[in-house]
């Protein structure tokens, strides 16, 4: 497995100026590198996390069938209107994935809210609840094993995710990774350069010019 590529930062999507400003978009390239490595035509992948659709758009072009579950509902309505019949957008929480009667995946790839060790709400819950870091990061990991019972043996699940820049560093992607793999087995990490236009002054939007992509996988022992 490679451990780092360049990739363009640029989205090749308009979207509607209420999401303009929304920093949280993965790259169309990003998904395809992925769903082209680790999926073939027909697999089912699902994006936990699926914000405004990136994975189900790129899923449905290269002929996967896509699922993702989000907690935004002005987000679900924008992907649910521009989506073919071929993919399922859910309305929910990825808390609750087992209760949606899903079906089971052949992939997973996804990038989740991201917080700071400093912060005091949750993202988990858009902000509405108060939680620190490590609850945050114990959401996160019970998240994961929930999703692994929906997992076929085999399947890999990539997690994108930044460290941040802020007073302190926050290493938020070396946490992730910790915690994650006590569910799933870790099998290494992609680092991906960002270049472009849309990179402005070098960064991706977290302080750094790079993100990390976590690939683990269930296999018959983790
Ligand atoms: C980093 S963004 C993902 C962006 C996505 N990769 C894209 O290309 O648009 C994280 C998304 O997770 C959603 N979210 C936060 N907590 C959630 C939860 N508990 N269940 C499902 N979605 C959640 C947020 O509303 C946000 O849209």
């Amino acid at each position: 497995m490679k451990t780092f590529i360049l990739l363009d930062k640029d989205t090749k999507r308009k979207l509607p100026k209420e999401f303009q400003s929304d920093d949280n978009r993965f790259t169309e390239n990003l998904v395809e590198y992925f769903l082209k490595r680790y999926t073939k035509a027909h697999d089912k992948v699902i994006d936990i996390f699926a914000g405004l659709g990136t994975t189900l758009f790129v899923a449905e072009a290269l002929g996967r069938i896509p699922f993702g579950i989000e907690y935004d509902e002005r987000r679900v309505e924008y992907v649910d209107l521009r989506k073919t019949t071929k993919s399922t957008i859910i309305h929910g929480d990825a808390y609750q994935l087992n209760s949606y009667h899903l079906p089971e995946m052949d992939f997973v790839i996804t990038s989740p809210p991201y917080m700071h060790k400093d912060e005091d709400q949750n993202p988990l819950t858009a902000y509405s609840t108060r939680g620190d870091y490590q609850s945050y990061l114990n959401g996160l990991q019970e998240i994961f094993t929930r999703l692994k019972t929906i997992l076929k043996t085999g399947a890999h699940v990539v997690i994108e995710v930044s460290n941040l820049k802020g007073k302190e560093v926050t290493t938020l992607a070396w946490d992730i990774a910790k915690k994650i793999s006590h569910v799933l087995h870790f099998h290494g990490e992609l680092i991906v350069g960002w270049q472009g236009k849309n990179t402005g002054d070098g960064t991706y939007g977290y302080g750094y010019d790079h993100s990390y992509c976590l690939v683990f996988q269930k296999t018959e022992l983790v």
